[in-house]
């Protein structure tokens, strides 16, 4: 394993007087922890590219003791993620620890992040641990983690709710037994920003070797104060900000990274730090954890929100028009945000939709081209114009059918309020074979829905459904979004078509072999952190 690692590059023994801040994103560990957020194996690693793309220095991975495929997950992203450190979660124990430094090993430069509680409330009741044996356990987990890199990051949970003491001393001892990162989470969001701000100074004032490590934060968004409080705590020293794209994450998620490095670029005159995220790439990467995860944005959220640019308000119209600066704090452009542009019609040739897809950042190979060309084409004849998000849509929806055992044949609705009851006629392939039948329901989805179920029994529950249109206009795609449950797994599918019915099926028929998927690989008892 790499004994180097990016951030060391980037952040001198001066840490703290730097005014670099390390991008911490853990969307595929704390934000894969919402519930029904889960990614797969596929879908983790198109988001870890797109992270290291967009310049995100640590990407937190997974955490590799949890189950099988979180291992795969963070030991395929260190694979092929190069100029990000990649990071795997640990307890402190040594079988977690050593899991992680496994799946960490390829990794051009690697970082073990192990944690433990320190609060009085949770070494009492979650741990039912003492404070001395905590502590103990801090210097054996960082020790035995750094025999296996010297980039670990040491977490005390529940930090803003420790006490000073036990807090000073924690971190003292941690950095001493080799931890180059303290991380102070505000792990139930209950900090003010003053006062995790005073949290940061306090240790920069009384713990002795505090200048040998670098100071992180991870703040989570209970009272709504996610990235405020994370601003603050760099105002007060701290030089690491871990965070998620769209604020994804536990409960009411994380410090959203988009509003952190915009906030930074763009107040720059009171808050002197950068990131090295380039932040035209926010909307892309937006787009993709919420197509993935199926957690719509909600228009009005701040950076990557639908209204985050619209000028509705005629005073406000009629402001920007003579100067954009009067109600634009930043350009749309500066978060990737580009005016909807007319790609492709349906004469364009292969070649001009090859590079149309090479700028939107795919470079697919010679068969995913024709499957994507073919779709394109189809598209064309329907929709009289094709947009760059109707390409995205297009081939992410190619790419999620790629490897699917089950797959729609045709299918045939009625419906609306002559017919008693809507019908929906079925063709499924199931591993090659084709099957039909007709289902009724209370409307076109739920007979649609009934018969897949006929066609592949299963008893998974259907825990969301959600419908989404691409651009404007009534010839838009629609792209559904399904979430399965079994078993307490839960899956999440896509479709994309101008047909919101077949968008429909194709989405519960793409959750439906994720679910077969992960039958496969059945894990152990899920672990959470
Ligand atoms: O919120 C939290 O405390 C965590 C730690 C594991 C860093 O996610
Ligand atoms: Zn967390």
């Amino acid at each position: 394993m790499s004994t180097t690692n990016k951030t060391e590059n980037v952040m001198t023994d001066e840490a703290s007087d730097s005014d670099r801040v390390i991008i911490f994103d853990t969307t595929l560990r704390d934000g894969e922890q919402s519930p029904g957020a889960s990614m797969n194996l596929e879908e983790k690693l198109q988001i870890a590219e797109v992270l290291e793309g967009m310049g995100v220095d640590v990407i937190e991975a997974g955490f590799p003791i949890a189950s099988a495929g979180d291992f795969e997950c963070v030991h395929q992203i260190a694979q092929v993620v190069k100029d990000s450190t990649v990071c795997g979660l640990a307890r402190a124990t040594k079988p977690d620890i050593e899991r992680c430094a496994e799946a960490i090993k390829p990794a051009n430069s690697g970082r073990i992040h192990t944690f433990i509680a320190t609060s009085p409330l949770h070494m009492e009741f979650k741990l039912q641990m003492e404070p001395d044996d905590v502590y103990q356990a801090i210097i054996d987990s960082v020790s035995y983690a750094r025999s296996f890199t010297d980039n670990v990051e040491w977490s005390c949970e529940d930090g803003s709710r420790t006490e000073h003491d036990f807090l000073c001393r924690c971190v003292e001892a941690a950095i001493d037994a080799g931890a180059g990162t303290i991380n102070i989470p505000d792990t139930v969001g209950y900090a003010l920003p003053n006062e995790f701000a005073e949290l940061i100074t306090m240790l920069k004032n009384r713990v002795p070797n505090i200048d040998k490590a670098i100071i992180s934060v991870h703040c989570h968004n209970d009272l709504g104060l996610g990235v405020a409080n994370s601003l603050a705590a760099v105002a007060a020293g701290a030089r690491q900000i871990e965070c998620t794209i769209n604020g994804l994450g536990e409960r009411a998620g994380n410090a959203a990274m988009e509003e952190i490095v915009m906030a930074l670029k763009t107040r720059s005159d009171l808050m002197p730090y950068a990131s090295g995220v380039e932040t035209e790439e926010i909307m892309r990467a937006s787009r993709l954890v919420s197509t993935v995860t199926g957690f719509n944005v909600q228009p009005n959220k701040a950076i990557v929100g639908a209204n985050a640019f619209a000028h509705e308000a005629g005073i406000h119209q009629d402001g920007m028009l003579k100067h954009s600066g009067t109600y634009e704090i930043m350009t749309p452009e500066s978060v990737g945000l580009n005016e909807s542009s007319l790609v492709l019609g349906k004469h364009s040739g292969r070649h001009a939709f090859q590079e149309k897809l090479k700028e939107l950042g795919f470079n697919l190979g010679d068969n995913a081209l024709q499957d994507a060309f073919k779709r394109f084409k189809d598209l064309a004849d329907i929709k009289k114009d094709v947009f760059d998000e109707d390409l995205v849509a297009l081939v992410n929806d190619e790419a999620v059918r790629a490897n699917d055992r089950i797959k729609l044949g045709s299918l045939e609705i009625i419906c609306g309020n002559v017919h008693a009851e809507p019908k929906a006629t079925l063709e499924l392939i199931v591993d090659g074979k084709a099957a039909t039948c007709t289902a009724t329901g209370d409307g076109p989805v739920d007979a649609a829905f009934n018969a897949i179920k006929q066609l592949f029994q299963h008893s998974a529950r259907l825990k969301l459904y959600q419908v989404h249109a691409v651009t404007g206009g009534t010839d838009a795609q629609a792209v559904v979004t399904v979430r399965l449950e079994e078993d307490g797994r839960s899956v999440n599918g896509q479709g994309a078509d101008t047909d919101t019915m077949v968008a429909s099926v194709w989405a519960y028929v793409n959750a439906l072999n994720k679910l077969l998927v992960k039958r496969e690989k059945k894990a152990p008892d899920a672990i959470t952190a």
